[in-house]
This record gives C-alpha cells, structure tokens and sequence, in this order.
C-alpha cells in the first residue's frame, strides 16, 4: 500500500509542475490514507484513552450555558479541543463523537445490513408506551427494510418523483398568493417571521404528496388543528434533547419535559390518523360507486401493501413529520441568503429565466437543468445542515475507526456541522459561496458535506425535498426581488434537535 501511495505522489509531483487543486486533493487523500493506516497499523486504542470532556464540563456546558441549543458550535469547540475524534457524556449516554471527513467515512462503511441511528432514542421509547408501531424514521432490521423498499420505489427514482411536479406546483402557487397578501397586510412591505409562512408550506407540501390533496395550511386562515400540529412538532424537537439528556432518576422529579413531549407525539399520531382515514374513507366511498380509483399518493399506496394499519399511521405520521421543518428551514436560509447575496439572486433567476424561456411554471424536467440552482441548495445546506449531527449504533460487532476500537452498542455521532464549516475542507468555511460547488478546480472530500446522510439509511425524502425546494425557489425569484429588512439583524442558526433560525427571519418580496 505505502509502495503505491509514494508511487502516485512522485506521479502526481512529475506531472504537474502548476499543482492544480484537483491534484491537491489527491495528493491530501494519499496522504490521510496514509496517515490513517499508519494510525491504524500503531496499536489500536480503547475508549479509556480517548479524550473529551468530563462528565460534569459537557453537563455544564449543556444545561448551565445553554449548551442544548448550541450543540452545533460545541461540535466545532470540541474538534478544536480534542482533535477528530472525542468522547462526551451526553446525560446517560456515551457518545464517541466524530469530525473529520474520512473518519465519518469508516463509520459509515461499517454500518452493515441494517443501519440503526440510535437504539437509545426517546422518539421509539413513546412508541413503546402508546403500542403505536415504527415509521421509517424508528424502525429497524428487517420491519425497516421491508417499508423502505416498498416506499423507495416511489419516491426515489428521479423518474417517479418527477410526477410529484404538478402536484407541488400547485402548493407553490399558494405560497406565491400568500407571500403577495403578506406583503399587502404589512405596512413597510416585509414578511415578518417568514418561517413560520414556511413550515405551513412544509406542511401543505408533504401533505400533498401523502395525501393527494390539499389541507388548507396556505388559506389565509389557516386551520387550528394544522397550526397546533406544527406547534407540536417544535414542541417535540425541543423535549427530544431533553429528555435524552436528563437521567431517569431526574425524569421522576421534573416530569414535565416527558409529558409534554408524549402529549406531542399524541396530537401528531392523531393528526395524521385523522388525515389517513378520511382519504381512505373518500377512496372506499368511490370504489363502491364503481368508480376506479388510481392513486398515486404514498398514504393509498402504502395501505394496499398488506401493511399492518398501525404501520401505515406511523410512517404517515414520521414522513409529515420529516417534510415540515427540513423544508421551512432550508427554504428560509435559502431566500436569507439570496436575499443578502443580490448577485447570487441575479444569476439565479438569470439561469431560471433562461431555461424556461416565456413560461412562468418550471417543470421537474426544466430544474434538472439549472446548475447554479443545485449549488445554491446545496451551499445552503453546507452552512445550515437540517441535521447537524446525525448517528450510528453498530450493534453487531465492536468497530475500528481512526485507531480506535469503538466496542459495539455505542453511540456515535458524526458531526457533520462541524465538518461542513471546517476551514480545512472549504475555504472561507462561513460564507455563503454556492459557485465553490461549481468549480472544477475545487474538490470537496465526498463526505465532508452530506445534508441528506448517505448510504441504505440515507434520507429518503431527499428527491422530493430537492424537487419542493428548486420549484419554489424558482418561481419566488420569477415573481419577486427579494431584499432583506432594511432594520433586520444577522440570523444565526440554533440547534432545536435540527438546526433552525435562532430568531425571525424577515424580508421584502418585493413584485417584479
Ligand atoms: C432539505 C430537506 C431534507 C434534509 C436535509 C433531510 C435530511 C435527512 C437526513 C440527514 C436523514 C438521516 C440520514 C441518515 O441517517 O443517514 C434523513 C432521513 C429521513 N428523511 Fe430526510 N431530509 C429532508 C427532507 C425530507 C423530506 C421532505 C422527507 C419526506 C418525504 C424526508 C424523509 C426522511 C425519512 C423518512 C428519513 C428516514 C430514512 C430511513 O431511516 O430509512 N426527508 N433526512
């Protein structure tokens, strides 16, 4: 190995007297291979000599400094500190946490059959109380498998999801209404808070494509049982790191975050129950009439599997629950972003134009088209990652990783925050420069900005979401310049369980 990695230096050294980055790269590559394998070559290490903080400074920083909505910028803290790869008590939980491209790379090539995220998680601990069965989200082992391939097929291949256009266009003609009479209502002419305008697009959104119809969240009064559903959701990202943070024995004394978070998941299971039969009720209704019913939407889909009903109510309820805050929250720092970078804007809606000539109503086939599109999303992404940590359990077997030997059942936190703003990976780590994914000259390790996870478990959304964020994006740029609020502040990103505004993003939409 050491042979062929010295050989295709000196290759790469000979060949390029102007080192392009490309050639950087892979000369970097080499490198870390090597060091790797020397690292693992030396003797493995245990977790007993692995650094990270003491049970008491993580709980510190958790509970005394807020460390619970700052769990992102404690990713970076500790890279610095401890280097890529440290241990911390999280509450009751030992995590190995891990921050660096290739490493996060090992863990996910060990991950095995069934990937598990965390067999720790209060989320399948509430499912287990109520009796209610496992969505996408929670499931594992082969209960997992079997919805995944069945839900796969449909809304994955770019083909199948190509389908979604018109349906999703026809939410985003709503939103488009909405932001004008917004605009109309507010007296300086900006969009105060315009997340929460988002998540009820997140919500008609998903809803549409689970459903195959429309839920009313975009209607000038918006239904109380669709906002308090979305209440719930925010409810319960806040109680899922407490919960998981506060040993057992503090739950008995302060049962509140528990409840709360159970009475959240409640109102959601039955949000989505309601939502299932009634669609369900309406198909029968046809069916008797003699009429066919085709349907393309996941919820009829997935209830002529053979599926248990109790299955269909929880990856109903998981998928809703998945499309919501992803989708407000990228589009959100999205238009913040173009907002404050009008040359971006430019370009964009230059390229958006240019693709659809005289029409106004792009199709999945036309954002195919759009480069600068795709990089904006995706520097989006890099610089607010929905899910600024996600997990690994390897169950089956103990793991080596970086020199270590990481024994089996641990959790382990891949802290993709932490290497998506590392400024050894992207220059100019926190500003927001969408051409960088467009450049040749620049290579980027493959794993060092993954917002949608990778591999068997990696987000199953991710077609849609793509498909939801460009047409939106396209037509509000079509339709609107958009400016920031002249008396708005900088917007920072806290963690809410995923990474979110930590205050009220505003702007002008202003008709073009
Ligand atoms: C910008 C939008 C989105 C982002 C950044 C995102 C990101 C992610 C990530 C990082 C994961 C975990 C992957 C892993 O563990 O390797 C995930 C899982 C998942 N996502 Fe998304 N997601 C987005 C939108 C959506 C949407 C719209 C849906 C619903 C249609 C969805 C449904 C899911 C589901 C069901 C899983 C669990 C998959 C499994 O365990 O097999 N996501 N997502």
């Amino acid at each position: 190995m050491r042979h062929y990695q010295r050989m295709l230096q000196q290759a790469l050294r000979v060949s390029s007297r102007r080192t392009s980055p490309l050639l950087r790269w892979v000369e970097k590559w080499v490198e870390s291979a090597a060091s790797l394998k020397s690292s693992e070559t030396r003797q493995v290490k245990t977790l007993d000599e692995m650094p990270g903080p003491s049970v008491c400074a993580f709980a510190w920083d958790l509970f005394a400094k807020r460390g619970l909505s700052r769990l992102h910028e404690l990713q970076v803290e500790g890279r610095k500190r401890y280097g890529p790869m440290w241990k911390a008590s999280f509450g009751p939980i030992l995590t190995v946490h891990v921050a660096e491209p290739a490493l996060i790379e090992q863990v996910l090539r060990q991950e095995g059959q069934y990937p598990m995220r965390s067999d720790l998680s209060s989320w399948k601990d509430y499912r287990q109380l109520r009796g209610h069965g496992y969505g996408l989200l929670t499931a594992e082992g082969e209960e997992w498998q079997t919805v995944r391939s069945l839900l796969a097929k449909h809304i994955l291949p770019p083909r199948a999801v190509e389908a979604y256009d018109t349906t999703l266009n026809s939410v985003v003609t709503d939103l488009l209404e909405k932001l004008q009479l917004r605009c109309r209502q507010s007296p300086r002419g900006v969009v105060t808070d315009i997340a929460t305008e988002l998540y009820r697009f997140g919500l008609e959104g998903i809803s549409s494509v689970l459903f195959e119809s429309r839920i009313g969240c975009l209607d000038p009064q918006v239904p109380p049982e669709t906002e308090r559903f979305i209440q719930s959701i925010n409810t319960m990202f806040v109680m899922t790191l407490l919960t998981m943070a506060m040993p057992g024995w503090l739950h008995r004394i302060f049962p509140k975050p528990w409840d709360t978070f159970c009475q959240c998941w409640d109102y959601m299971f039955q949000f989505a129950k309601g939502h299932i039969d009634q669609r369900l009720q309406e198909e029968a209704k046809r069916l008797a009439h003699g009429e066919e019913v085709e349907g393309r939407y996941l919820t009829y889909f997935l209830s002529r599997q053979g599926l248990p009903m109790k299955t269909v109510y929880s990856n109903v309820t998981e998928l809703l629950l998945a499309g919501v805050d992803t989708i407000s929250s990228t589009l959100s720092w999205s238009l913040y972003q173009l907002s404050r970078h009008p040359e971006v804007q430019a370009s964009l809606r230059e390229e958006v134009l240019g693709v659809l000539g005289t029409r106004r109503v792009p199709g999945a086939a036309d954002v195919a088209q759009m480069p600068l599109m795709k990089a904006v999303v995706k520097e989006v992404l890099r610089l607010y990652p929905v899910i600024p940590a996600n997990a690994r359990v390897i169950a089956d077997r103990d793991i080596h990783v970086g020199g270590y030997l990481i024994p089996r059942n641990t959790l382990i936190t891949l802290c993709h925050y932490a290497t998506s703003r590392d400024e050894k990976l992207f220059s100019n780590p926190d500003a927001f420069l969408p051409h960088r994914w467009l450049s040749k000259e620049q290579g980027h390790h493959p794993y060092a900005s993954v917002p949608f996870g990778v591999g068997k478990r990696s987000c199953i959304g991710r077609r849609i979401a793509e498909l939801e964020l460009y047409l939106a994006l396209s037509r509000i740029l079509i339709q609107f310049d958009v400016k920031p609020d002249p008396e708005g502040a900088v917007v920072r990103p806290m963690t809410r369980t995923l990474l979110v505004p930590q205050t009220e993003i505003n702007l002008k939409f202003i008709e073009r």
